[in-house]
């Protein structure tokens, strides 16, 4: 089972096809709404484990979550669905491995009122699992993962390490909490970069946030210790005015100059054409300290459901990262919960 943001479908279905060639896509799920995103059950003739594998790289782009399915059990929208997920108790522990921490993640597809909640459907196979294992019950960092989805009429239901499904979240759905002093919804997509591709923002030295207006990822950088050089010709969120950390450069990027200084972090969120945008990240490739961070987002055009469309642009992003390795070391690219029609890169400086 595949998740992938809803309007990109078009390109995860090419991503899959450029995976495994025997691959058969079946029906998308219908999801109830866009945040779940788009999910697709998908047959091959690899196992689960090589599979997922093939994802791993710069191989797929689009595609947030996978998970197996070893098990389909029948539902028909009543309180016996509870129990008859339940009945696959047995079976789960036997593909538990004792020794790993677990956590079970459900989806709830559809709409109207259900007769059982995920929660309740998480905690009571998680203290069974436990119980009957000894294996310890991990929700925030699961070693493995015990995932469902239930339609209304069938749960899909599948163990795999943490790992292999791409992302630890349930369907890649990351969450982060709402802090008091977040100024752009925009952090959340900086945090979950840097935690799907498992880097750390520098915490000395300087940073160039280019496109920074309203401020959160200067906020962030600043926040990290970082002395931040933030362009953009629209304003600052008024709680960054006295951050002594943060220099507004109103201005656009084609017109700063960095002068001899050099980043341990480049951070670049312009709302852009992609391929102009990489252009730009390049000149600064440069001014990248050794082992420093850089971090792009490639706005993506409107790509509509033709097949044509999705061709070019998994074309455009592939071309856009070829150009940006020309520059830096690319550590990972992807379409992450928090991007809407974009596609978030992270690199470091060429070694
Ligand atoms: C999505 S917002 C950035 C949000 C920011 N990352 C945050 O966390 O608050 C995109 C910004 O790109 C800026 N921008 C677009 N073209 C620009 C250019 N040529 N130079 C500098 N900034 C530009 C826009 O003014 C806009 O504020």
């Amino acid at each position: 089972m595949i998740t992938c943001d809803a309007e990109s479908e078009g390109v995860a279905i090419e991503e899959l096809r450029a995976i495994d060639a025997a691959l058969l896509p079946g029906q998308w799920l219908d999801t109830g709404d866009a945040v779940q995103g788009s999910i697709l059950l998908v047959e091959t003739p690899l196992d689960f484990e090589d599979f997922s594998g093939r994802f791993d790289g710069l191989n797929s782009i689009f595609i947030r979550h996978l998970m197996p399915v070893d098990f389909e059990v029948a539902l028909t929208g009543t309180e016996a669905d509870f129990a008859a997920i339940c009945a696959l108790l047995p079976q789960l522990a036997q593909l538990l491995n004792s020794s790993m921490s677990f956590s079970v993640q459900s989806r709830i597809l559809g709409t109207g009122k259900l007769p059982y909640r995920k929660v309740v459907l998480n905690e009571t196979l998680s203290q069974a699992l436990e119980q009957s294992t000894g294996a310890a019950m991990d929700c925030r960092v699961p070693e493995q993962v015990i995932s469902i989805i239930c339609t209304p009429t069938v749960a899909y239901v599948g163990v795999s390490e943490t790992y292999q499904n791409r992302s630890a979240w349930p369907g890649g759905k990351h969450r982060f909490k709402r802090e008091d002093d977040q100024v752009s919804r925009a952090e959340f997509k900086l945090l979950e970069a840097m935690n799907v591709f498992g880097v750390e923002l520098p915490t000395s030295g300087k940073a160039l946030d280019i496109g920074a207006s309203p401020g959160g990822w200067s906020r962030l950088l600043a926040e990290r210790g970082l002395q931040v050089d933030a362009v953009d010709p629209g304003d600052l969120d008024v709680r960054l005015k006295g951050n002594k950390r943060i220099t507004h450069l109103r201005k656009r990027i084609q017109d700063y100059n960095p002068g001899p200084k050099y980043f341990t972090a480049i951070v670049n969120d312009m709302k852009m054409d992609a391929r102009d945008s990489v252009e730009i990240m390049l000149r600064f490739a440069e001014k990248l300290s050794p082992g420093g961070i850089a971090v792009i987002t490639l706005k993506l055009p409107i790509m509509g459901p033709s097949i044509a469309a999705a061709k070019k642009t998994l074309e455009m992003v592939r071309s856009d990262l070829d150009r940006l390795a020309t520059g830096f070391e690319i550590i990972g690219a992807r379409q992450l919960y928090h991007n809407r029609s974009e596609v978030t890169v992270v690199m470091t400086s060429l070694s």
